[in-house]
């Protein structure tokens, strides 16, 4: 049960500290084969070397034309969002009670819930997204019914049932004895079931009471591999808000890290107004960051500080964050980020840019032993990318002098044109119609 895919590829072949060892450990085979067996990945080399010792009756798919790179992950994404982006006029506070909460709302209803979860996956899929970080509503129906999808299309998604018990409207709210039981029973049932994960997910600090985050806190000593996902200083106002909430706190991260909540599984979105005692403490506690570039700029919350964030040696991974972000499309994604950095006259080089997609954002998850890279052994995620999906593209690309440029240009004009296949798993679970060869 193994076959073989010949086209180009690209990857980087192990974290890095710092974006000159992203360039070391960047890997590009123009001509390879990637030998794939059991949805694992066996060894990816080049075609002349690879051709004369091929496994009996492998069967070899030709995609030579195009470029072949990991499954992208998705550090932070909110799926019941799918349904709202593009939400006019406001910034993150008033965007949250007059668009975000009534949509949520209807999450109650598991019927709901299931349309919305498989269209959003295919939304991911056609994408070239894999993986994923996910937001639910305070409904566990919300996450029943993502993971139950997101098991049937054998993806490694990571999500929670949002907790929340104040600041939102009565609708949304919950107890916190209501909010720990519930995601108990969500941890019990899905936690480490086939390539599924949780996160435990407050929202925010500021519809967290203290009773709440000490729910969490229980939470994650009991289940101490699960993740934790939230946001932390995205806007001045929320930051401010927390100041009042929490007067004791020294900062706003001190809230969530008072309640041990920051460590190697945390991953906290945004982070674009923070103190220098708070880079540190995301550093101390190998804390990782989501930088949301479309989102940050659709809400006009602010620019992440990438480079910052190299110095002070803090995992990043990129996130959509649908529906404050405006695409779900990873390429298009980069391109912003470059853009956010352009402005703090910070060069995103493409190896960084991919890095962070793949490798990085895996790393951020800790699953960078099981996804981001086609080294030996990894779970066969990837995507094949159309690098000449339009005229513009195609002459850009063609032009391009090295893959450098390529990918430059892939990451500046790319969308879901550019996205031709994605595979999860060692299976083919989406394909771009009349992309049609065999598989
Ligand atoms: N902060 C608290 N909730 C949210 C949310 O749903 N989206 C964003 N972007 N920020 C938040
Ligand atoms: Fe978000």
């Amino acid at each position: 049960e193994n076959y073989a895919i010949r086209s180009s590829f690209f990857d980087i072949t192990a974290t890095a500290s710092d974006p000159q060892e992203i360039e070391q450990r960047a890997r590009y085979i123009e001509d390879g084969l990637l030998l794939i067996e059991a949805g694992k990945i066996v060894s990816l080399r080049p075609w002349p070397e690879a051709k004369d010792a091929l496994p009996a009756e492998c069967l070899i798919l030709d995609r030579r034309g195009k470029l072949i790179v990991p499954g992208f992950i998705d550090c932070h994404i909110h799926y019941p969002q799918t349904e709202m982006v593009g939400a006019f006029g406001e910034q993150l506070l008033n965007w949250l009670e007059n668009y975000t909460f009534p949509v949520e709302e209807q999450y109650h209803s598991a019927g709901h819930a299931a349309a919305m979860s498989a269209f959003f996956l295919q939304q991911l899929l056609s994408n070239g997204t894999t993986s994923a970080l996910i937001f639910g509503t305070v409904h566990p129906e919300s996450v029943e019914a993502l993971f139950q999808a997101a098991e049937q299309r054998a993806m490694r998604i990571i999500a929670g049932k949002v907790m929340m018990d104040r600041n939102a409207p009565d609708y949304l709210l919950e107890t916190p004895e209501q909010s720990y039981q519930q995601t108990r029973a969500l941890i019990q049932r899905w936690h480490g079931r086939g390539r599924l994960g949780y996160a435990l997910t407050p929202r925010f600090a500021p519809t967290s009471s203290p009773a709440l985050l000490e729910k969490v806190t229980q939470l994650h000593q009991e289940f101490p591999d699960t993740w934790i996902h939230t946001h932390l200083a995205e806007n001045p106002q929320e930051v401010e808000w927390v100041k009042k909430l929490f007067p004791a706190q020294a900062n706003y991260l001190d809230v969530y890290h008072q309640y041990q909540l920051t460590g190697p599984r945390s991953v906290f979105a945004h982070c674009l107004h923070l103190e220098p005692e708070e880079w540190r403490c995301l550093h101390q506690t190998d804390s990782a960051i989501a930088f949301c570039p479309t989102s940050n700029l659709f809400l006009g919350s602010g620019l992440f500080n990438l480079q910052r964030s190299w110095q002070q040696q803090i995992k990043i991974g990129i996130g959509t964050d649908i529906g404050a972000g405006t695409t779900f499309n990873m390429l298009q994604t980069l391109g912003e980020a470059y853009k956010v950095n352009q402005l703090q006259n910070y060069k995103l080089h493409a190896s960084e840019a991919f890095y962070h997609a793949t490798l990085g954002g895996a790393r951020a998850l800790s699953l960078d032993h099981l996804i981001g890279n086609f080294m030996p052994g990894k779970e066969a995620d990837f995507v094949v990318l159309q690098p000449t999906a339009t005229p513009l593209q195609r002459m850009r690309w063609q032009n391009s002098r090295d893959i450098w440029e390529k990918l430059f240009v892939l990451m500046t004009l790319g969308d879901d044109r550019t996205i031709a296949e994605t595979w999860v798993n060692g299976q083919r679970a989406w394909h771009r119609q009349g992309e049609e060869a065999a598989v």
